[in-house]
């Protein structure tokens, strides 16, 4: 089978290069020259641990390969879509990319060969009957029966995609089309079988487990399938908002919300994973799903009220952090603070969307001196807030120099090996607000640091 994936981006480039590991024949389209180039070069166009040695070797062999121009649908079996799919200002998905992904497959289909059109992207419910339209008007040809749309949602997280899609927990495939799922079985045979796995391996940068359970492989129609992606992120925002609020309560009465999570996830029904406090849930997905599923839901008169209530209580819990720092420091005017981590979370250099940007506009708004440093993320913050008057500082102990507060925002491995000792010397004031809990067996209390954390104690 040949493989044809449109959009190189954190979704795409993974997939694309996931499909040429398992051994298809894999082209990947995007519209961007600078990525397609360096996809041809054998480099990995955007930071994903494990990504680039893949890439690397899959063009090598050429099993993968990039291009700017749609001819290669026409050789095609299955043509994922995995573009972008931003959010408008009322919160609504600006389809966009997807419907312009969608007319061109349709000018390029093959009338004499039936193709499989698969959605990656997230995509509001009812998105796959739109693009089975697009299609049939750009083609001339017939929805389901020359060619059919599949709704086959991603669970990969950033910083752990390559786990994520050759481990994933479920694989979902929505489709009217017997044939079609016919097709997706056999695409995602290798996968569920785990067959072709050799060599792949040593470009895994996280333990990892061969004899974890197999993906379930689940079929059903295509709205089902758009909407377990939707109302799976936004479960998991909710409870991450749960766990957040809880850590604020706890800092009340005094209890500590490591031991708070692990005694609640040790009950199977609850489960330990994101259960982690943080100042609060980011990134390119969950902000933008749990808006969407919010106004589709309010649209139809049955609101997510649960869902609405952690979006209000992820701003409050932003919040919450600078009131933190400010009840420390008194006043915020002219003081200097250090950020450290402006990605949503490590091991990625996304930067879109990201609690730094609020957290760090509200503290330059109350009159402070903001240095910052990330190891992956600092130019694409600076690309997404270059109205911001910070400072990009080279190295994370910089930030420190003449601080009053160092807050940890993304808890990336190396600022727990960073040397602390150090550290309480370049600072002014000696506030460590540790918006992870990462910090919290480095004992930097005993150092002479005022340390804090959220809900321990
Ligand atoms: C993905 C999803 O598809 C989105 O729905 C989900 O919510 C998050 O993950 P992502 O991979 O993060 O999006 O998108 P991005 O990194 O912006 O990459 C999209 C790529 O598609 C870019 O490389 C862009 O150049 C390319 N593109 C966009 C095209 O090739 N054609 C277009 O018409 C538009
Ligand atoms: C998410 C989904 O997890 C993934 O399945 C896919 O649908 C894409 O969207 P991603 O956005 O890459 O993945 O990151 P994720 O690991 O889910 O984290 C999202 C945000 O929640 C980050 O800001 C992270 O730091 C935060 N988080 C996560 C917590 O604050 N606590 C936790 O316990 C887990």
């Amino acid at each position: 089978m040949e493989v044809v994936c449109v959009g190189s981006g954190y979704v795409g480039s993974v997939t694309g290069t996931a499909f040429a590991v398992l051994g298809y024949p894999t082209t990947i389209i995007d519209t961007d020259l600078r990525k397609v180039k360096e996809i041809n070069r054998g480099n990995s166009p955007i930071y994903e641990p494990g990504l680039a040695s893949c890439v690397s070797q899959m063009v090598s062999t050429s099993l993968l390969s990039a291009t700017q121009t749609y001819d290669c649908v026409y050789h095609a079996d299955v043509v994922f879509i995995a573009v972008g799919t931003p959010s408008k200002s009322d919160g609504t998905v600006d389809l966009k990319y997807v419907r312009s992904a969608a007319r061109s497959i349709g000018e390029h289909l093959n009338a004499g060969k039936f193709t499989v059109i698969v959605n990656k992207s997230t995509v509001p419910v009812g998105t796959s009957d739109l693009v089975a339209s697009i299609i049939e008007e750009a083609s001339g040809l017939h929805n389901n029966r020359h060619f059919a749309v599949v709704s086959n949602p991603e669970f990969l997280r950033e910083g752990y995609a390559l786990e994520d899609v050759f481990f994933p927990d479920r694989i979902v495939i929505g489709t009217a089309s017997h044939k079609a799922m016919k097709v997706m079985q056999k695409l995602y045979a290798p996968l569920v079988e785990r067959t072709d796995y050799s060599g792949l391996f040593e470009h895994f940068a996280f333990p990892y487990n061969i004899n974890s359970p197999k993906a379930v492989y689940f079929e059903t129609d295509t709205k089902s399938a758009e909407m377990i992606k939707y109302v799976s992120n936004a479960f998991l925002s909710v409870k991450i908002s749960y766990i957040n609020e809880v850590a604020r309560l706890c800092d009340s009465l005094g209890a500590n919300v490591l031991d708070v999570a692990h005694g609640m996830g040790l009950d199977s029904r609850i489960g330990n994973k994101f259960l982690q406090v943080s100042s609060g849930w980011s990134g390119s997905c969950f902000p933008k799903d749990t808006a969407e599923i919010l106004f589709e839901s309010q649209k139809y008169g049955s609101e997510l009220s649960l869902v609405k209530a952690a979006i209000e209580s992820n701003v409050s819990m932003h919040d919450y952090c600078i009131q933190k720092i400010q009840r420390s420091l008194t006043s915020l005017n002219s003081k200097n603070i250090g950020i450290l981590g402006l990605t949503f979370k490590p091991n990625t250099d996304d930067a879109r969307h990201t609690q730094a940007s609020y957290i760090i506009g509200k503290l330059v708004d109350l009159g402070a001196n903001v240095a910052v440093h990330d190891p992956k993320g600092m130019e694409m913050f600076q690309q997404m807030n270059s109205h911001l008057p910070i400072r990009y500082c080279e190295r994370p102990t910089d930030t420190a120099a003449g601080a009053d507060a160092l807050v940890l925002l993304t808890h990336w491995d190396e600022y727990r090996l960073l040397n602390w000792e150090t550290i309480y010397w370049q600072m002014r004031n000696r506030y460590i607000l540790d918006t992870r809990n990462y910090l919290k067996k480095l004992n930097l209390a005993e150092l002479g640091f005022m340390y804090e954390g959220l809900g321990i104690q």
